[in-house]
This record gives structure tokens, sequence and C-alpha cells, in this order.
């Protein structure tokens, strides 16, 4: 390129398109960088490539009530259940960052006895709703759907701007149907699980009601025409699916009705668990991931399980971290000293701050310390949770990597090398799907499946 031309392109562009141009991970994969760390570790990536992710779950019977980004597919959690199940009497399954239950479910689809740990409430409601309600009688679902009143009105969340999110009628109608639903008064625990299951459906018809799209990240969607009779219309689909569900339950699943099934509040980081596990199926957040919180933020107001933002941000902040954090948090995190590390940490740490330091500006200048503190987060639950499994056990985790300030953090083998330094071997790592880079388009990131064991 003539230098007359690269100064004409440069003042054409921003700093964030130019080092991106720049970038010596152009064309570049996480297979090669991965090389070394590796060799470190001893092991290989085999290819198991299959769909890992929540989509073909609004097919599935269950997984279906309530829409969810960033679940695991429910043909993924029961080929890992194929594959272990049978190795334990009746094994006992934990997934400690539970989201919408898909684990649990399909858990409990098995027959087997599942808990986990969630600290959003929106999403530990819908679990525990996908869970405890097979008892209830489709027909006593819909009596009580049927019979909603249609004169009470709820208010829209004063903390969230309802009126850009939803067309008037739209939100005239949401109101009325909330309004119905909490007015039904709780005489006996069917009736608390009936009202659990409205609500439910109420809040996974939300997103499809606004003006809003989550693909996956909240936004505003364009050009996107919603109906004013749209939240009777959805809300109807959604109670005749469950209905249907409960039918089937009622039909083929009559054994496990009452298996139990419990995702409890609580961060995995700090929780200590009572009982022991055979089976660990879980995802973590991932480190330039989603938002957990923002992106449920509609439904969390809607169901009064956030009423401010600062109640949204403090749950946030609570959780493995992602790069969207307040600076307050990764500062305290910072200047604190008790904290995991390894060699590949601080290695990953310093190429991180030496090349925003070459870049001149980057999104976050701090963000040595949030890969820092994703790795100590990530350590402090696996610890809880190998402590909880039993001898033999398995601790499955999908996770994916990632390339930041072009530097490459092998999330998945790092985790692997915290599971050695907890006492876990590495059975295996599975690369089940490739992804691209969110800053480098044209570099190859993957996602693995890491089977860790606890041997004896
Ligand atoms: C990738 S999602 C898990 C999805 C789940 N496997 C499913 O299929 O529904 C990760 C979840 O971890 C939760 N989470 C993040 N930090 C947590 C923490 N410290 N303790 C418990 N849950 C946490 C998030 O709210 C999110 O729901």
């Amino acid at each position: 390129m003539s230098d007359l031309f690269e100064a004409l392109l440069e003042s054409q562009i921003n700093v964030r398109q130019r080092n991106i141009l720049k970038s010596p991970k152009r064309g570049g994969s996480s297979d090669i960088d991965a090389v070394p760390y590796l060799g470190e570790l001893g092991v290989t990536i085999q290819e198991k490539r299959q769909p890992i992710q929540f989509t073909p779950n609004i097919n599935e019977h269950i997984h279906r009530w309530a829409p969810y980004v960033q679940g695991f597919s429910a043909s993924f959690v029961q080929s890992i259940l194929d594959t272990y199940g049978s190795e334990y009497d009746s094994p006992i399954i934990l997934d400690p960052f539970a989201g919408c239950g898909t684990v649990l479910v399909q858990a409990k689809l098995n027959g087997y006895e599942s808990y986990g740990t969630e600290l959003n409430p929106l999403l530990q409601f819908i679990a525990n709703t996908k869970l405890n309600c097979w008892d209830i009688s489709p027909y006593f679902l819909l009596k009580i759907y049927n019979s909603l009143p249609k004169d009470k009105r709820s208010p829209s969340p004063a903390f969230l701007k309802s009126h850009s999110h939803f067309k008037p009628g739209v939100l005239r109608n949401l109101g009325i149907i909330k309004g119905g639903i909490e007015s039904i008064e709780i005489k006996n625990e069917k009736l608390k699980k009936v009202k659990d299951l409205l609500l439910l459906a109420f809040s996974s018809i939300l997103i499809d009601c606004s003006n809003l799209k989550r693909s996956p990240c909240l936004g505003y969607g364009k050009g996107k025409r919603i109906y004013d009779t749209a939240p009777f219309v959805l809300l109807d689909q959604k109670i005749h699916h469950i209905a249907d569900d409960l039918r089937i339950i009622h039909n083929e699943y009559r054994d496990f009705i009452h298996t139990p099934g419990k995702v409890i509040l609580a961060n995995s980081m700090k929780y200590t668990h009572t009982r022991k596990f055979d089976l660990v199926i879980t995802s973590p957040p991932y480190m330039n991931g989603l938002d957990y919180v923002m992106n449920y933020k509609i439904e969390m107001g809607w169901l009064g399980f956030a009423n401010s933002h600062k109640d949204l941000k403090n749950i946030k902040d609570a959780m493995v971290v992602c790069d969207n954090v307040s600076k307050g948090l990764i500062n305290n995190f910072h200047t604190s000293n008790s904290t995991y590390t390894n060699d590949w940490i601080e290695e990953i740490k310093s190429n991180i701050a030496k090349n925003i330091v070459k870049r001149g500006s980057y999104r976050r200048e701090d963000m040595p310390y949030i890969v820092h503190k994703y790795f100590d987060d990530m350590y402090k639950t696996m610890k809880n949770v190998t402590s909880a499994l039993n001898v033999g056990g398995h601790f499955i985790l999908v996770v994916g990597d990632s390339l930041i300030a072009d530097v490459y953090v092998p999330t998945d083998l790092l985790i692997a090398k915290i599971g050695l330094d907890l006492g876990l071997q590495i059975e295996k790592i599975e690369k089940a799907r490739e992804r691209r880079s969110g800053q480098i388009r044209s570099y190859k990131l993957r996602e693995t499946i890491i089977t860790l064991i606890k041997g004896r």
C-alpha cells in the first residue's frame, strides 16, 4: 500500500477499524494459538460438532415454555445423560449456572434428581416453574386462564421506559393481562402453581409483543409490526402449549412428576452445597458474552424481580464477571489480594495491557483485571462444585474462548487447568462449534465441551 493511500485510508476510518485492519490476528484461529497451551496440558482437542444452543428447544416440551438465548439445547443435555447416566445408580445432577433450567428439566424427564444455583431471580423463577408444576391438570390451568378478569389493570414497571418499549394499545392490554393474573387469590398450593405458570407465560411473550428484539442482545427491532391484540393472541398460544405439555407429562412422564428438581437463588461462587452430586453439567457465562441481567430487564421489571436500575446493577455485579460490569467492581478486585492466579493468566494479562498501550485506547482499559476476575470467579465456583462432587463424578463445562486486544485467551484450557489445580483429571476436551471473534471477524474461535472427572 502506498504511503499516500495508507494516510488517506487512515484519515477516513476510526481507531477501532484501524486496529482491526492492523491486527496480527486477522485470518487466524484459536486452534493455532492453542497449540502451546495444549502441549503444556498434554491433551488434544477432539472434534464433536453438534447443536448445543437453545434454539431448537422452541419445539421441545417444557423447554419451549420460555424462550432463552443463552441456554443449552435439550438434545445436548440428553446426549450427556445418555453417555454418563448409566455409570451411576441414579445420578444426582447439578448445574451451578442453571439459567432457565434446561439441564434440570432434561434430568427430570429422565427421572433423575437435579439441583441448580442461579443468581438472576427471573431465571430461577422460570426454571422452578418448569420443574415444579408437573402435577397441575391442564384442564385446571385452562379453567383459571379462561376466567381471568379483564377489568383489573396493572401499571407498567416505573423504572422502565415502557412507552418506548411498547405501543400504547399493547401496553394497555399487557396491563389488563397482568392485572387479571395478579387478582388470583392463592388459596392453596395448586392455585399458586397455576398463577406461576400464568406469570411465566406472560413473561415469555413480553419481547414478542414489544418494539424490541433479542438477537442475542436486547435492542430495538427496526420495522417490527405489532398489533394491539398481540398480548392476548400470544398468551393464548403459550398457555395452550403449556396445557398440551402438561397432558404429555401426565401420559408419558407420570412416574417422574414428583422427582425432585430445584434451583436455589444463590451465588455459585459462595454457595456451600449440602448434597453430593454425580454429574455436573453446566455452561458458565462467557467473558465477552451476554449480559444476563440487562438482556432480561423487561421481564424482570414486569414480574417485580427488579424495581430499579440499581437492583439490576447489584445482581449483575454479583455474577461471574462479563466485560461490561462497573469499573468500581473491577477496581475493588484489582486492589484486593486474595485471588487465584497462574502463570498463563499473568502472561495473558500482561500481553493485553501491552497491546492496549500500543493501540492507544481500548473499550475497557481495565480489561486485564476483568480477565483475571473472570478466572478467579470461575475458580471459586469450581472449588465449591468440586467439593460437592462424588468420587468418580463427572464435571462437564461448555465454554467459548476469546480474543481480547489481539491476545488469545484459551478460556476452555484455562478452565481445564483450574480443574487440575483442584485435583480433577481431564477426561476429554471436545470442540462442539466454531465461532467468529466479535472484534476480528476473520479470527476463528471455538466452543468447547470440557469433561473433568474426580478420580479415586
Ligand atoms: C450460559 S447461562 C446458563 C444457561 C443454562 N445452561 C440453560 O441451559 O438454561 C449462565 C447463567 O449463569 C448465571 N450466573 C452468572 N453468574 C452466576 C453466579 N455467580 N451464580 C449463579 N448463577 C450465575 C447467569 O444468570 C446465567 O443464567
